[in-house]
């Protein structure tokens, strides 16, 4: 399976912090943001990896990250996101490296304290279809949010203000080689993104979507208060434990 870090966008709810640089560039406790995402696809197995930048400070990545020789990889490979057109959007550029096989996208704010070896293993035996990981939050409403009937996940809210369960669904999705098709049925939402929620609902309507629940601590890093919070827990446990 190949994997893709999703670290496009602008990082607007970070200014002025990333006014002068990309925010998955920024410290992580003793790191740049971006080493835990590229982590978390090693630690499941996942070492041909694709780096999706954007924003102003693309170079950088390359300057800091090179053939990521720091993670035992012999090679990583790059492309570049204009603007911000969303996180499906994002992943629609990943098609060609993809080449109709399974993969496994991470975001590049989202942090964690264990592994995802396991859901990884099992998407690897899953015929076709999607796997979200889920994670039981005190703020739902900052997140994909999935509504249960029993134990299936009958549809994702993305940032409800009425969640309909305690739930967030995770930046850590797998696919089939069938979702550059399924990006491109999208229309923007709003706030005038392609939602990886719109995504993850085609495979529910479908009927190919399972889900796993996290084990360990999990954050994103995109607002002061989870960046902070990314931090202290990374000082306190450490993170992308094996
Ligand atoms: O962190 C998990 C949450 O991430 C999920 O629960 C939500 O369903 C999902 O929509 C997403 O929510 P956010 O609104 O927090 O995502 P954000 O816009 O902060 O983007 C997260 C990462 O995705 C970002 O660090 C880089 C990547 N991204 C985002 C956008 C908008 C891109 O590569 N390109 C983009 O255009």
């Amino acid at each position: 399976m190949k994997g893709i870090v999703l670290a496009g966008g602008l990082g607007t709810r970070l200014y002025p912090l990333t006014r002068v640089t990309n925010k998955h560039l920024l410290p992580v406790f003793k790191e740049p943001m971006i080493y835990y995402p590229i982590r978390t696809l090693i630690n499941a197995g996942i070492k041909d990896i694709l780096i999706v930048t954007g924003g102003n400070n693309a170079g950088d990545f390359l300057r800091l990250l090179g053939n990521g020789s720091d993670f035992g990889l012999k090679h990583l490979n790059y492309t570049y996101q204009e603007g911000e057109g969303g996180i499906a959007a994002a992943l629609g550029l990943a098609e060609h490296f993809a080449d109709r096989g399974k993969i496994a996208v991470v975001l590049g704010d989202n942090i964690i304290e264990k592994n995802v070896l396991k859901a990884v293993e099992d998407f690897r035996k899953q015929e076709r279809g999607a796997k979200i990981i889920l994670k039981e939050v005190p703020d739902p409403q900052r997140f994909g949010v999935p509504a249960f009937e029993k134990d299936r996940v009958i549809r994702i809210d993305e940032k409800p203000a009425m969640p309909a369960s305690s739930y967030a669904v995770i930046g850590i999705y797998m696919y089939d080689g069938g979702v550059f098709d399924v990006i491109k049925t999208l229309k923007p939402s709003h706030r005038g993104e392609l939602e990886i929620t719109d995504v993850n609902n085609h495979y529910i309507r479908e009927g190919t979507l399972t889900w796993e629940t996290l084990e360990g601590w999990w954050t994103d890093a995109g607002t002061f208060e989870s960046l902070q919070y990314a931090g202290n827990m990374v000082a306190k446990t450490g993170a992308n434990k094996k």
